[in-house]
């Protein structure tokens, strides 16, 4: 899977904002159709959207210069709970679209539900098998429990997205800046994606002109092994690409790290020291972990 460190909400019945973020840096544009819409708006949101999705994929906008290649396209449905996530994926299934996220699932078989519903709409659409990916959301007290079953639920889950607001809501937590009270979910929200083999996405941080605290948070995230971000305004793009992209100073100690071990394994040793630090097999391949995404996001930004 590619990096998709940024993932910018666009709330669906703002036409403006739309199209706006045709221009924007993010990896992902997340179309919502849910909490930013309000209630008698669903339906003209759902046409918007549809309407908006073909112009968005960069790759089918004839003529101009296309500036992010790799840039995917999503859709934040309605919960099956709702009952407006059948009539949100009847409407937006068609070839311009990359994924679907999905909030509040809370067990597997809500995500097999919604993975259905795609697979006949790709096929009516012709919209090749398996082409739409999901992107569940995990803010419940139950999704938290389910976590695992949620990320494995079907070969479409690319990743799982831990929701703060939805979460502290649901369990009564108190939420805070600081947010140690968000340390164990975030934490099984990593641990949850990594046993599936899928990425980990982390909440919106809110307070939107605070870019010293989205900056904080950010930090914290990728510490916790989360590999990117939900964004709610523009001016979160930069600062959260810049962040979950490995610094030139983390590569060139990565690289060192990686030939010190080499050139040790090349005498039969499986552990040296670098700078007066221990170096063996785990931290050798947590380096080239650190070059291989250092290396794929380098390679597409050249690629524009
Ligand atoms: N996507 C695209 N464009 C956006 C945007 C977004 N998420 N948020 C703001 N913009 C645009 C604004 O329309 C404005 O454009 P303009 O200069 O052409 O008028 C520009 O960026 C600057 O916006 P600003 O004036 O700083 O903020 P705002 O008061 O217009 O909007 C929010 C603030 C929070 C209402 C808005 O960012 C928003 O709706 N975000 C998404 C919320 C959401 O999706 N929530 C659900 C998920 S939790
Ligand atoms: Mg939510």
């Amino acid at each position: 899977m590619e990096p998709l460190r940024t993932l910018l909400f666009v709330p669906g019945n703002r036409l403006n904002m739309i199209e706006k973020a045709r221009h924007l840096p993010a990896d992902v544009l997340v179309l919502d159709l849910e909490d930013s819409v309000p209630s008698l708006e669903k339906a003209s949101a759902r046409a918007q959207v549809r309407d908006s999705l073909a112009g968005l994929a960069p790759e089918r906008r004839g003529g101009e210069k296309v500036k992010q290649k790799w840039r995917k396209v999503f859709v934040r449905i309605n919960s099956l709970a709702s009952g407006l996530a059948q009539e949100d994926l009847e409407s937006v299934i068609t070839p311009g679209i990359h994924g679907i996220s999905q909030p509040k699932p809370s067990s597997a078989r809500d995500v097999t539900e919604v993975a259905a519903i795609i697979t006949r709409l790709e096929r009516e659409r012709g919209v090749a098998a398996g082409h739409v990916k999901l992107l569940p959301w995990v803010e419940t007290a139950k999704g938290l429990l389910h976590a695992f079953e949620i990320a494995s639920a079907s070969p479409r889950v690319v990743g799982i997205s831990f929701g703060a607001e939805d979460f502290t809501l649901d369990t009564g937590m108190m939420r805070t800046e600081e947010g140690s009270e968000l340390l164990y979910p975030r934490t099984m929200v990593v641990i949850a994606a990594k046993a599936a083999d899928v990425i980990a996405v982390d909440t919106p941080y809110n307070n939107f002109r605070d870019e010293a605290g989205l900056i904080n948070e950010a930090r914290l995230a990728r510490r916790l092994g989360f590999e990117g971000k939900f964004l709610i305004h523009p001016s979160q793009i930069e600062p959260v690409n810049c962040i979950f992209c490995p610094s030139p100073e983390e590569v060139a100690h990565a690289r060192r790290v990686v030939a010190a071990f080499e050139a040790a394994a090349a005498q039969g040793f499986a552990s040296t020291s670098l700078d007066g630090k221990m170096i063996d097999i785990p931290i050798a391949n947590r380096a080239r972990k650190l070059l291989m995404v250092a290396d794929s996001i380098a390679r597409r930004e050249k690629g524009r």
